[in-house]
């Protein structure tokens, strides 16, 4: 149950709560269990489907798919009480739609492997965070991984208000929650001779981006870019944007809010390179430590320093 319509206070609470976990809308229900009944519906399970969910936890985590006649899978949990993602594949049937996790006692789960299976068997992700407000995993906060997150009492849902049924395929906080986005980047990259991937972050501080200058001595030393590095081998896309990130700058991305484009270019090893650029906002914008380059800059649209046509052209568009 929720409160019908937005205002007063119900509606500076959903506000606060976008803001907090940089989603496109917050729902707030009436309890935890009302929340998971919607974001099952809003979700379109239907009686037949089956969700894969965690033995163990509390039983609202499954309870709601009964009065949607779906049918909750129960799989193995790990040591820290969170759904053993090695457990999952087995449970897959041509009739499972969606796997619910639950980040249980503030512990989040096995986020990365987790999607990634979702993401190999085109299943929607949904999150339990009952447990686990504020809570975040490689800088992301746990309720936004999937297509919608609930905590006790309020649901995140980062596609759309649950209300207003939003087509399959609509736009999305972050790119990586549509299951089918890495797949299409991959396919398209290998009919396009590809070898090897770059990822590279638009961190925004208000209207300033940040820049880091290649060092003397390196390929295209003085050269200004964006923090970016490879996707190494057997490595997801975002899981290595989070990690470059990381590395280049001591920076956490917090959400990743856009996929930007590409551009491809020979890198100095000789190997067709594709550079995937994605908007990102980031925990605290400070303090930049650098590891691999010699100088940061904040730059505002008019103040961007000396970049490749190609990133200029990207950032400026
Ligand atoms: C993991 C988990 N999910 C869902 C719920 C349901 O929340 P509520 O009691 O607000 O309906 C709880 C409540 O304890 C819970 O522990």
């Amino acid at each position: 149950m929720r409160l019908p319509g937005r205002s007063g206070i119900v509606a500076d609470l959903e506000d606060a709560l976008q803001d907090y976990f940089g989603v496109r809308h917050a729902v707030t229900f009436s309890s935890g269990t009302a929340a998971l009944h919607a974001t099952y519906d809003a979700a379109r399970i239907k009686a037949g489907d089956e969700v894969i969910v965690p033995a163990w936890t509390f039983h609202a985590t499954a309870s709601p798919l009964f009065h949607l006649r779906a049918v909750p899978v129960l799989v193995e949990t790990g040591a820290d009480g969170n759904i053993d993602p090695t457990t999952i594949e087995d449970a897959i049937t041509p009739r499972t739609r969606a796997i619910m996790v639950t980040h249980l006692w503030g512990r989040p789960a096995a986020m990365l492997a987790i999607q990634a299976i979702a993401k190999t068997h085109n299943l929607l992700l949904l999150e339990d965070g009952s447990h686990s407000h504020g809570a975040s995993h490689g800088g992301k906060k746990v309720g936004t991984f999937g297509l919608a997150g609930v905590s006790a009492g309020r649901a995140v849902h980062p596609r759309g208000h649950q209300g207003e049924r939003p087509p399959q395929g609509a736009a999305m906080n972050s790119p990586f929650a549509d299951p089918t986005f890495e797949d299409t980047i991959r396919a398209a990259a290998e009919t396009d001779g590809v070898e090897r991937f770059v990822v590279a972050a638009v961190i925004t501080d208000g209207d300033r981006m940040l820049f880091l200058r290649r060092p003397a001595g390196e390929f295209m030393a003085g050269l200004w870019e964006l923090p970016s590095g490879k996707v190494e081998k057997d490595e997801g896309i975002e899981q290595a944007l989070l990690r470059e990130v990381a590395e280049e700058t001591g920076l956490r991305i917090d959400a990743v809010e856009k996929y930007l484009g590409h551009f491809d270019y020979t890198s100095g090893s000789g190997a067709l390179t594709r550079q995937l650029t994605f908007e990102v906002t980031v925990t605290r914008t400070g303090p930049v430590t650098l590891t691999e380059h010699d100088a940061h800059e904040w730059a505002g649209p008019d103040e961007i320093p000396a970049v490749s046509d190609a990133v200029r052209e990207l950032v400026t568009r």
